[in-house]
């Protein structure tokens, strides 16, 4: 019986070769940011109010001019028909039919070309190659299908080690494609052959640049013609130097756990980097965001929005679409029900005081 998103991530662990489900579900070295991701949670604890007339509950918001009817987005997650065979296609149906935003990833299965046309609140994920004219013409591309923002991920300059990685050698499955990367010279990723170790490290050392600087954020502003949300943000400085570099948002993350080992958990950040940046900035965070309880406590502490990345795969892997729509139905559902239980008629209501640090 599935009630919540743990009961299909136990059935999810079950159901998918060694390799991948390592790939979907490791983190870092010890994992010890995965964990904490999530245990932070229960240090903080929800103060409710009551008899608030809690009949008419709305959990609208807008992000970027975009009206969705719930804080929840779906994070960029890569690769996502080793889980189904829907893939991102399934993941932007269902994030339409919910009417939220996806992130689609640049490591993807299904490209711009298949994604875009399906929902008109999808934002991309940009990893920034080492190969400018790529970069540009993917930047300029999004533009054209209509994507409406671009989401610059700076924890990665190289990709943090999974051990279970190593471990097994993963790679993803010949059958599948790149979707971002066919007809370039990225196209052969996946044909490296006489590798040790995890092939994910190989890619992104052609993929990811080191040499990245805060300027940069311009760059891909005046390219793409898009706003810019910058994500992987733990410092307050750095989300400063951000939006003082153009960006148009943050998203405070540690990449779900899988860059730097033993990195702050995101939940804990929240509340200095909002008192950095001030109360106009949008500020979406991720990072073991599973109950709807979690959501309340990231809103009170300072966030507009919250992104969840592997129940995407969760879902997918348990049924496709209908897979996510569960999952988005669930987490929504508890949501809205923390929000009632706590006395908090809309978004703007979850204020500071609703939760205590243990
Ligand atoms: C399998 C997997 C693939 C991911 N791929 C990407 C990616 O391509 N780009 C990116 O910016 N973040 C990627 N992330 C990170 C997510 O966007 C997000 O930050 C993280 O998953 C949130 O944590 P959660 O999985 O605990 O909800 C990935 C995460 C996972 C688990």
């Amino acid at each position: 019986m599935i009630i919540n998103l743990f009961d299909l991530e136990s059935k999810f662990s079950g159901n998918l070769p060694e390799d991948i489900e390592g790939y979907y579900s490791s983190g870092a070295r010890d994992e010890i940011t995965l964990k904490r991701n999530r245990s932070i949670f229960n240090e903080y604890e929800i103060l409710p109010k009551f008899l608030r007339d809690v009949s008419h509950v709305d959990t609208s918001i807008s992000v970027l001019d975009l009206k969705i009817d719930s804080p929840i987005l779906l994070a960029p997650v890569a690769m996502q028909q080793m889980a189904h065979p829907d893939g991102e296609v399934g993941t932007a149906l269902a994030a339409k039919k919910f009417n939220t935003i996806m992130t689609h990833s640049t490591i993807s299965n299904f490209g711009i070309n298949d994604v875009g046309p399906l929902h008109n609140k999808l934002f991309f994920q940009l990893y920034f190659s080492k190969d400018r004219e790529f970069t540009k013409q993917m930047l300029q591309n999004c533009k054209q299908l209509d994507y409406k923002a671009i989401v610059f991920t700076v924890d990665a300059p190289r990709l943090g080690t999974r051990e279970r990685d190593e471990r097994n050698s993963f790679k993803m499955p010949d059958n599948l494609k790149l979707g971002n990367f066919i007809g370039t010279k990225f196209e052969d990723f996946n044909k490296i052959e006489n590798y040790e170790g995890s092939s994910m490290s190989i890619h992104s050392d052609h993929l990811f640049d080191p040499t990245l600087t805060f300027d940069v954020i311009g760059w891909i502003k005046e390219t793409s013609k898009l706003p810019v949300l910058v994500k992987g943000i733990l410092r307050p400085d750095d989300a400063q130097k951000a939006i003082s570099s153009g960006a148009d948002g943050i998203i405070i993350s540690n990449h779900g756990g899988r860059q730097l080992d033993t990195a702050v958990p995101t939940l804990k950040q929240i509340e200095p980097i909002r008192k950095q940046v001030g109360n106009q900035t949008l500020i979406i965070v991720d990072g073991g965001i599973r109950r709807g309880t979690d959501i309340l406590k990231c809103i009170a502490l300072g966030a507009n929005a919250v992104q969840i990345g592997r129940p995407i795969l969760w879902g997918l892997n348990y049924a496709g679409q209908e897979g996510i729509e569960l999952v988005l139905n669930i987490i929504n559902n508890e949501f809205t029900e923390s929000m009632i239980l706590s006395g908090c008629r809309n978004i703007q209501e979850i204020d500071r005081d609703l939760v205590v640090k243990r």
